[in-house]
């Protein structure tokens, strides 16, 4: 791809101060995209901003702020950025991280299950009428990042913020099978409309997060850290999906990558709990939708 290959595409990447964010922002910045990075602490994020200025000499690199525990953190933001940008090419939903132990936010989530799921849901709800509009003219891309480690555990509807049985492993397996399924009946409401959606696996990669999630993640981290991918590497299929001009990146529809390549996914990750997870979440977020920081 040239230096300019995305020039005049907006990019939207959440978690983008660190690791496989960080790197693909970069990346894309490289490329010519104009970049609204979306991270949760300002300090970071200006650090994260000024960084990817510094090394790619593109100066189209914008910052936003929200807490992802929270969903009108998360709310308020989309509205600022619907108010920058009105036009979304490409949004990354990559923010995300594990919880040593369970804990409910103010506004009554499982930490996990906001921080992984509901907000990247939430976001997605909020900018899908931008990233229509740039539809109406190019391919636009819609990529969420999530893990093998959706073969961890299958959903229990009557029970998604693991009030019985937490474990950290759980929580952040599921909140992943969330990511994909996720994806997956996205793309199905979007058919037709110039959008696609894909969901993929990283790896195990050599990032931060391994020291954010507690003594089981720590432990985990250390266990695997000789076989972990570089971030770079780590990176590829993100970067693949959401900026590729090869046909096949342009055709992932719906489906779960690794490697660039499409994915087996837990077999219980069904359609049918695609739809009602659709359904649960949206009624979730409902509140929140009507949230206009601006007006
Ligand atoms: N590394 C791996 O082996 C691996 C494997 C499979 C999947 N993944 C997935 O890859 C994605 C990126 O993770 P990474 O490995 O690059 O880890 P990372 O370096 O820790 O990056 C995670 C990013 O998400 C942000 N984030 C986490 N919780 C947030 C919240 N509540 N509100 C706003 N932002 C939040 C982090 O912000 P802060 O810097 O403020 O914490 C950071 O920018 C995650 O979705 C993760 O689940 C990673």
């Amino acid at each position: 791809m040239t230096q300019a290959a995305l020039s005049g595409k907006n990019y939207v990447v959440t978690g983008a101060n660190s690791g496989i964010g960080l790197f693909s922002a970069r990346r894309f910045a490289e490329l010519g995209a104009n970049v609204a990075l979306v991270c949760r602490n300002e300090q970071r994020g200006h650090e994260a901003l000024a960084e990817i200025i510094a090394t790619t000499g593109n100066e189209n690199i914008s910052l936003y702020l929200a807490d992802f525990s929270s969903l009108a953190s998360v709310s308020e933001m989309a509205d600022k950025l619907l108010r920058d940008i009105s036009k979304i090419d490409v949004l990354c939903n990559n923010a995300g991280g594990a919880n040593g132990s369970r804990q409910v936010t103010d506004e009554g989530f499982e930490t996990t299950f906001v921080s992984n799921h509901l907000s990247s849901f939430l976001l997605t709800k909020k900018l899908l009428p931008a990233v229509l509009n740039a539809a109406s003219g190019d391919l636009a891309r819609i990529v969420f990042t999530s893990s093998y480690g959706h073969f961890n555990s299958a959903l229990n509807f009557d029970d998604l913020g693991l009030a019985q049985g937490y474990s950290t492993l759980k929580a952040y397996g599921r909140s992943k099978l969330m990511n994909l399924l996720t994806a997956r009946e996205l793309q199905y409401r979007l058919r037709g409309k110039n959008v696609v959606v894909s969901s993929f696996h990283p790896g195990a990669v050599r990032t931060p997060i391994w020291n954010k999630g507690g003594m089981l993640a720590r432990l985990l981290g250390l266990v695997l850290y000789p076989f972990m991918k570089s971030i770079g590497q780590g990176s590829d299929t993100f970067v693949w999906l959401a900026s590729s001009e090869d046909q096949a990146s342009k055709e992932a529809d719906g489906h779960y990558f690794y490697e660039s390549k499409r994915a087996e996914t837990a077999k219980f990750a069904t359609a049918e709990d695609a739809k009602r997870l659709w359904q649960i979440s949206e009624e979730l977020i409902a509140p929140y939708c009507l949230l206009d920081a601006g007006s």
